[in-house]
C-alpha cells in the first residue's frame, strides 16, 4: 500500500513498435485502472536486450514507448512512468530471486521455448532467466495487481511461486500479486493467421496493426484480414478470424460479442471489416495526435523521466534494503 492505495505494476518492451494487441490487452486497461491504484508503468529495456538490439534504435523506441504511455492517457504526475534501466534495483533483486528459482520451473516457460526457437543463434542466459527479472519488477514495488494480456499469465504464476517461496523462508516480505485481465482484448490475434497472437515482431506487416499506423493503412489491413468461409458473422471457435475481429471491435466499443453479432446480422464480411477498421482508426487517432504533439515537447518529457526515475528508485530501494537484510547482507554504514 502507498498512501492507502493498492499498488499496480506493469511494463512493456520497446522491441519494435507496439501493436493493437499491446494497446487493447494492456495499455488501454492501464489508463482505466490508473485512478484506483498507485501505479508504476515501466519501459522494460533490460528485458529488451535478451534479443540483439541496435543501440540507437532501442533508445529511440524506448523514448517513443514512454511517450506513448502518456499519449494514451496516463498522467505522468499521478503515474510513475519510467525506464527500467534507470532503477538498478530491478537487476539487483533479479539476482537475488535467481537464487530462489529452480531451473525446472524455468524449463517449463512457454515463452522461453518460443523465443529460443525464433532466435536459435542466441539462446542466452538472460532469455532463460527473463521470468525472474519480471518477478523482480513486480515484487520490487510490492504490487497487488498486474494488468497484462493472456500471454503473460504463466510469468505471473511463477512470480507468485517465487514470492511465496521467499515469504515461507523469511516471513512476509513480498505482497503476492494478482494478474488483471481486461474483459475483452486479452488476446488479440494476427490478422493474417488468427491462430497466432498479434506480435510486434511478425515478419508480415499486414498481420499486425501498429499503434502509429495511419487511418488508411489500418483500414487496408483490416480489409485484407483473413476471415473464414461461412460468410456470416458468428462468435465461435470455428470462425477464428471473425472471432478475433469481434474481440477487437468489442474492446474498442465496450459492446458485448452478442450485441455485435446482432448489429451485423445479415451483413457481409466486407461491411464488418470496414466497420472494425474505422473503429480502430478512430480509437487510435487521438493517441497518435497527442503522441506527435508530445514528441516536440522535449524538456517536458525529460522532466518526467528524471522525476519519475527518482520516485521509482525511492520505492524500489525500500523493498531492496528489506530483502538484502533478510538474506543476510551486511547493513550499510552511514
Ligand atoms: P510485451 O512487451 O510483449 O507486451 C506488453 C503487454 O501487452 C500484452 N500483449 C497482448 N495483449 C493482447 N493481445 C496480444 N496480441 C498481445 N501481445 C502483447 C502483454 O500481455 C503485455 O501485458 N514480459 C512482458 C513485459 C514485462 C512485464 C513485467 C509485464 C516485463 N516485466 C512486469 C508486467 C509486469 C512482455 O514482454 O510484454
Amino acid at each position: 500500500m502507498i498512501d492507502n492505495k493498492k499498488v499496480l505494476f506493469s511494463g512493456m518492451q520497446a522491441t519494435g513498435t507496439i501493436t493493437l494487441g499491446n494497446y487493447l490487452g494492456a495499455l488501454k486497461n492501464w489508463v482505466t485502472l490508473s485512478d484506483e491504484y498507485e501505479c508504476f508503468y515501466s519501459v522494460v529495456d533490460l528485458h529488451s536486450i535478451t534479443v540483439r538490439q541496435d543501440p540507437a534504435e532501442l533508445r529511440k523506441r524506448a523514448r517513443n514507448l514512454l511517450t506513448l504511455y502518456i499519449a494514451a492517457g496516463l498522467d505522468p504526475k499521478k503515474n510513475c512512468i519510467y525506464y527500467q534501466s534507470h532503477v538498478s534495483g530491478h537487476a539487483e533483486l533479479g539476482w537475488i530471486l535467481d537464487c530462489f528459482t529452480y531451473m525446472g520451473e524455468l524449463n517449463r516457460m512457454t515463452q522461453f521455448k518460443d523465443k529460443s526457437a525464433k532466435h536459435a543463434d542466441n539462446i542466452n542466459a538472460g532469455l532463460y532467466t527473463y521470468p525472474v527479472l519480471m518477478a523482480a519488477d513486480i515484487l520490487l514495488f510490492q504490487a497487488d495487481v498486474v494488468p497484462v494480456g493472456k500471454d503473460q499469465l504463466q510469468h505471473l504464476e511463477i512470480t507468485r511461486d517465487i514470492a511465496e517461496r521467499f515469504n515461507n523462508i523469511y516471513g512476509d516480505v513480498f505482497t503476492i500479486p494478482e494478474p488483471y485481465l481486461g474483459k475483452a482484448g486479452a488476446k488479440i490475434m494476427s490478422l493474417q493467421d488468427p491462430t497466432k497472437k498479434m506480435s510486434k515482431s511478425d515478419e508480415n506487416a499486414n498481420a499486425s496493426i501498429f499503434l502509429l499506423d495511419d487511418t488508411d493503412t489500418i483500414i487496408r489491413k483490416f480489409k485484407r484480414a483473413v476471415t473464414d468461409s461461412e460468410a456470416c458473422i458468428r462468435y465461435c471457435d470455428e470462425q477464428p478470424g471473425i472471432h478475433n475481429l469481434i474481440d477487437i471491435y468489442s474492446a474498442c466499443t465496450s459492446k458485448t460479442p452478442e450485441e455485435i453479432v446482432a448489429e451485423f446480422e445479415g451483413k457481409g464480411y466486407g461491411d464488418f471489416k470496414l466497420a472494425v477498421g474505422e473503429t480502430v482508426a478512430n480509437t487510435l487517432k487521438p493517441v497518435q495526435d497527442r503522441f506527435y504533439e508530445l514528441q516536440s515537447e522535449k524538456a517536458y518529457i525529460d522532466g518526467i523521466i528524471k522525476e519519475n526515475a527518482e520516485k521509482a528508485n525511492y520505492y524500489a530501494t525500500k523493498t531492496l534494503r528489506k530483502v538484502q537484510k533478510k538474506v543476510g547482507f551486511p547493513e550499510r554504514i552511514r
